[in-house]
C-alpha cells in the first residue's frame, strides 16, 4: 500500500498498542487489570443521559452549525465566566469533536511548515503528533522530578529559538498530574506573551484538582491577550463523557472562524446529540464532578501510601488529573533494561497494563492510572509490588 510520506512521520499511539497486548492476554483467558486507561471509571450523570434520550425523541438528530449550536457556545463561554469570572462570548468558543480535534485545529490555524512548538517533558501523546501533522516540528523542554516535572521561564528560555510559535501548558498534566500555581503559571505566560509566543492551555484535567492544591487557568491571561492564548477544554474527563466526544476553546473570534472553516471541511458538526447532553452537563449541578473528584482524592491517596514504599521508585504528589508517573530508573539494570522491558514483565507477569514512560518523553518511568474501583487498584497495586520490588 502506498501512503503518504506524512504517514511515516506519524508515531503509532502507545497506549493502544499496550492495550492490543493486554488483549491478547486476555483472550486467552488471563484476568488483566488496565491501568494504563485516560478514562474517568464513573457513568456519565443521568441527567445528561437523559437529555440525550429527550434529543432523540424530539428528533434533534440532523446537522447543526458547524462550531456548536448556539446555545451550547452560551454555555461554554458562561463556564470560564464561572469558573475564572472571565467574559467570552459564543464567537469566541468553537465546540469541537473532543479537546483532541481543538488541539489538532488550533495547530492547523496557527502553525506553518518550519515553526517549532515548545512542549515542555514529559508530556501527552498526541502534541507532538499534531504539531507535525500541521507541518511544524516540536521542541521538547526538559524537567525533573525534583520540579515535579513543572517548566520554569529558565527552562523555557533554554529551550527556545527564534522559529517557535508556540507553547502547549498543560495543567493539570497528563501524565504526572501535575498542576501549576498562580505563581508559577504567571511567571511562565508573562515570559511567553513577552517573547510574542502563542499559548495553547489545555485545561481538560481542570475539574480534577486535589485541595489544598490549586491548579491555575490561563483564562484570565486569554482576557488581556485574547490574540496570544487559546483555551482547550471539554467534556470528557469532568463529566465522564469520553465517548460523547465534546470539547470546546476559547480563543480569539478570528481564530474561532478558521477553526470553524476547517471544521466545516473536515468533520462538520459534533454529534447534535452528544451536544444537548453536553449543553444539559454545562448548565446542571456540581454534585457528580464533586463526588468523582472525592473518589479521585482518595485513590490518589491510597497509591500514594502504597508506592511511597517502594525502594527505588519516584514519584512527585500528583495534585490533579487521576495519573501517577512513576519514576523507577534506579531499578533499572541488565536485569531490567528499560521502561518498556518492565511494563512488559508487569503486564506479563503481575498482569497489570501501564504504560512505559518513554511513549510520554521520559523514560525510566511508567504511567498508571487510577480510574478504576478502589478494590481493582488496590489488587493491582499488590500485584506490581511483587515484581517491581524485590
Ligand atoms: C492532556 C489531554 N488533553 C486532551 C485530551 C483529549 O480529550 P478528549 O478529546 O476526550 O476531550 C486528553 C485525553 O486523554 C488528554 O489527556
Amino acid at each position: 500500500m502506498r501512503l503518504s510520506s506524512r504517514m511515516g512521520l506519524i508515531k503509532p499511539s502507545a497506549t493502544l498498542a499496550i492495550n492490543a497486548k493486554a488483549m491478547e492476554l486476555k483472550a486467552k483467558g488471563i484476568s488483566i487489570i488496565s491501568l494504563a486507561v485516560g478514562e474517568p471509571d464513573f457513568e456519565t450523570p443521568g441527567f445528561i443521559r437523559e437529555a440525550a434520550k429527550k434529543a432523540i425523541d424530539e428528533g434533534f438528530t440532523r446537522y447543526t452549525q458547524v462550531g456548536g449550536i448556539p446555545a451550547l457556545r452560551k454555555a461554554a463561554a458562561g463556564y470560564f465566566k464561572k469558573y475564572h469570572g472571565v467574559e467570552a462570548e459564543a464567537k469566541n468558543i468553537i465546540i469541537t469533536n473532543g479537546g483532541k480535534q481543538a488541539l489538532y485545529a488550533l495547530m492547523q490555524a496557527l502553525l506553518n511548515p518550519g515553526d517549532k512548538v515548545l512542549i515542555p517533558s514529559p508530556y501527552w501523546v498526541s502534541y507532538p503528533e499534531m504539531a507535525t501533522m500541521a507541518g511544524a516540528s516540536s521542541i521538547f523542554v526538559p524537567t525533573t522530578i525534583e520540579e515535579g516535572f513543572k517548566v520554569t521561564p529558565a527552562r523555557l528560555e533554554e529551550s527556545v529559538t527564534p522559529e517557535v510559535r508556540m507553547l502547549v501548558i498543560n495543567s493539570p498534566s497528563n501524565p504526572v498530574g501535575a498542576c501549576y500555581s498562580r505563581k508559577e503559571l504567571d511567571a511562565i505566560m508573562e515570559w511567553a506573551i513577552g517573547r510574542g509566543l502563542f499559548v495553547v492551555a489545555d485545561e481538560i484535567y481542570e475539574q480534577l484538582v486535589y485541595a489544598p492544591a490549586e491548579s491555575a487557568s490561563a483564562a484570565t491571561w486569554w482576557a488581556r491577550y485574547p490574540e496570544q492564548v487559546a483555551i482547550v477544554n471539554g467534556l470528557s474527563k469532568a463529566y465522564c463523557m469520553t465517548g460523547w466526544r465534546v470539547g470546546f476553546a476559547l480563543a480569539d473570534a478570528a481564530l474561532i472562524k478558521a477553526m470553524d472553516q476547517m471544521q466545516g471541511q473536515v468533520t462538520s458538526n459534533v454529534c447534535s446529540i452528544a451536544q444537548r447532553a453536553a449543553l444539559a452537563a454545562l448548565e446542571g449541578p456540581d454534585d457528580s464532578i464533586i463526588a468523582m473528584r472525592e473518589a479521585f482524592k482518595r485513590r490518589r491517596d491510597m497509591v500514594l501510601a502504597e508506592v511511597s514504599t517502594w525502594p527505588g521508585v519516584r514519584c512527585p504528589k500528583p495534585d490533579g488529573a487521576f495519573y501517577f508517573f512513576l519514576d523507577f530508573s534506579a531499578l533499572l539494570g541488565p536485569d531490567c533494561p528499560d521502561d518498556n522491558v518492565m511494563c512488559t514483565r508487569l503486564l506479563e507477569e503481575a498482569h497489570v497494563a501501564t504504560v512505559p514512560g518513554t511513549a510520554f518523553g521520559m523514560p525510566g518511568c511508567l504511567r498508571i492510572s487510577y480510574a478504576v474501583s478502589d478494590e481493582t487498584l488496590a489488587e493491582a497495586l499488590k500485584r506490581m509490588r511483587k515484581v517491581m520490588v524485590k
